[in-house]
């Protein structure tokens, strides 16, 4: 049972997606045109057309399958598909006088879509169209103070269009309106994480038989959590194999191997391979040089493991693959969408293994919730994103062992203090830049060089564009005595302003 989305190019439809799981009803995105029988196959229990850039009245513009509106399944239209509905079903729309964009206020709404809210409503609008008449039997159930038709119900009040976008943040009771929908559709809310792990065991349980399974882990969420599933799932028939390229944080090795023993020491194989790594970085100063080198010597020394636990025939390659990487959006590629950068993405065709991405169809909100359920410790669980090449780019210049010892230090006295003050888990995302400057300093009566280490903090949502984080005064006046005290080497802590754009996260 699902609630399918059809995709007609809005931003917003993977947000979605997420607030109907949110709401514990399993949701599936297709793209807006896809053939009744595909949306057939989802066993849908409803439907919910996105919004979207094009306008109805443009004779190309994107239309659903004629099943969407004839099979009498609950719908509801979200911007361009309001416009849709009230179209298809024999009313007008036209382009409105003025884009209405922003915060809107609804004023005047009633009926069972908003059951349960009272008082001014907020909500999110993005459009240039607008309804002018209404499909015969229709009512309105929601104006603003710019528009008369905000949102509209059938005369079976099983279909509804809404011109505001309940799924952003910026429609603060837009979640109610959703659930209110699921609701009235009838939509089985089992989406659970204990329904979605017993699941997610079975299938694999049944798809893997008696074949063993290989499966890369990087000390992140995804495939540590991916570690423990598996190993419950298919118990000794899985091997982990953790490279350790030697550059990653303090202590990170050891925790990555202490929230993995669930599974059993004899299957997590830890590889130390931070010479080798080393060795093909020396000299390098250039970022893309060392992302190169990175991550070729990775699927090197991957394919090294592979190859000796091969004569063992292991017959699958599990992956930690997430939906926003497969979702047959309207925009996008569909299934071979996949990101190049992905974890082991790029093993040589001749390893012959077969894919095995159970995480295919979650978001990294389920996947947290699948690792809280698998017992995955609250440091990895909650971890900020942690680039491939790991500390490799956040030292400006030649990566050494000795730039490498003084960024870890600095590195992790900045982390423990996050978590100390309780800031980690409100920034998205925190680093620490070792930069080849030297600067001039006075320690005692005597001069002394340090280099300049800059901090990083930032808030976003996806890492696609992202603030800088407006971290307490005495916070970072507390991180940076701290940090100068106990590495000497540093002489001089400055603090990133910079948004994304113009900057990017990472300073390589
Ligand atoms: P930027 O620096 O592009 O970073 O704003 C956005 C997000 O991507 C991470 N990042 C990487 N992750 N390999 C990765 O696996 C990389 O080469 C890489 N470069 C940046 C970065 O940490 C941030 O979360």
């Amino acid at each position: 049972m699902s609630v399918v989305i059809l995709d007609f190019g809005s931003q917003y439809t993977r947000l979605i997606a997420r607030r109907i799981r949110e709401l514990r009803a399993y949701s599936v995105i297709l793209p807006g045109t896809v053939s009744w029988e595909r949306i057939q196959r989802e066993n849908p229990e409803a439907i919910i057309l996105s919004g979207g850039p094009a306008s109805v009245f443009d004779p190309n513009s994107p239309k659903p399958a004629s099943g969407v509106v004839e099979s009498g399944l609950p719908v509801l239209g979200v911007c361009y598909g309001m416009q849709y509905l009230a179209q298809a079903h024999g009313g007008k729309v036209e382009r409105a006088g003025s884009r209405e964009y922003g915060k809107a206020v609804l004023s005047k709404y009633s009926g069972a879509l908003f059951r349960g809210l009272e008082g001014e409503l907020q909500m999110w609008m993005s459009h240039s169209d607008a309804v002018t008449q209404l499909p015969q039997g229709w009512k309105v159930i929601a104006a603003s103070q710019e528009n008369p038709v905000a949102a509209i119900a059938s005369p079976d009040g099983k279909t509804f269009g809404v011109q505001f976008h309940p799924e952003v943040v910026h429609s603060p009771k837009g979640m109610q309106v959703l659930d209110n929908f699921l609701e009235l559709a009838q939509v089985s809310r089992d989406w659970t994480p204990g329904h979605t792990l017993e699941n997610l065991i079975a299938e694999i349980r049944t798809k893997v038989g008696n074949d063993r399974v290989l499966l890369a882990v990087s000390g992140g969420v995804d495939s540590s959590t991916l570690a423990l599933l598996l190993s419950r799932a298919i118990g000794d028939k899985l091997t982990a194999v953790f490279v350790d390229h030697g550059l990653l944080r303090l202590n990170e090795r050891a925790e990555v191997e202490s929230a993995l023993r669930p599974m059993g020491d004899e299957n997590l194989r830890v590889v130390d391979a931070s010479r080798e790594f080393l060795s093909a970085l020396s000299g390098v100063s250039d970022p893309e040089q060392k992302r190169k080198i990175v991550g070729r010597e990775f699927i090197r020394v991957f394919e090294r493991e592979a190859r000796k636990l091969s004569a063992q025939g292991y017959r699958w390659l599990a992956q930690g693959t997430l939906y926003p990487d497969v979702i047959e959006s309207a925009g996008g590629e569909g299934a071979a969408n996949i990101k190049s950068h992905h974890n082991v993405g790029g093993l040589p065709a001749d390893l012959q293994f077969e894919l095995l991405e159970p995480f295919r169809m979650l978001f990294k909100d389920e996947v947290r919730e699948l690792a809280l359920l698998l017992g995955l410790p609250e440091n990895i669980r909650m971890r900020h994103p942690f680039p491939g090449p790991g500390l490799s780019i956040r030292i400006l210049g030649e990566v050494t062992l000795e730039r490498l010892d003084i960024l870890r230090r600095a590195d992790d006295i900045f982390t423990s203090l996050l978590k100390d003050w309780d800031l980690y888990s409100q920034v998205w995302q925190a680093l620490a830049v070792l930069t080849p400057l030297q600067s001039v300093g006075v320690i005692g009566d005597e001069r002394h060089y340090g280099y300049v280490l800059a901090l990083r903090a930032v808030t976003s949502v996806d890492g696609m564009t992202a603030d800088w984080a407006r971290l307490p005064h005495e916070f970072l006046d507390e991180v940076a005595r701290k940090i100068t005290r106990q590495v000497p080497e540093i002489g001089r802590v400055v603090y990133d302003i910079t948004s994304k754009p113009p900057a990017t996260i990472e300073w390589e």
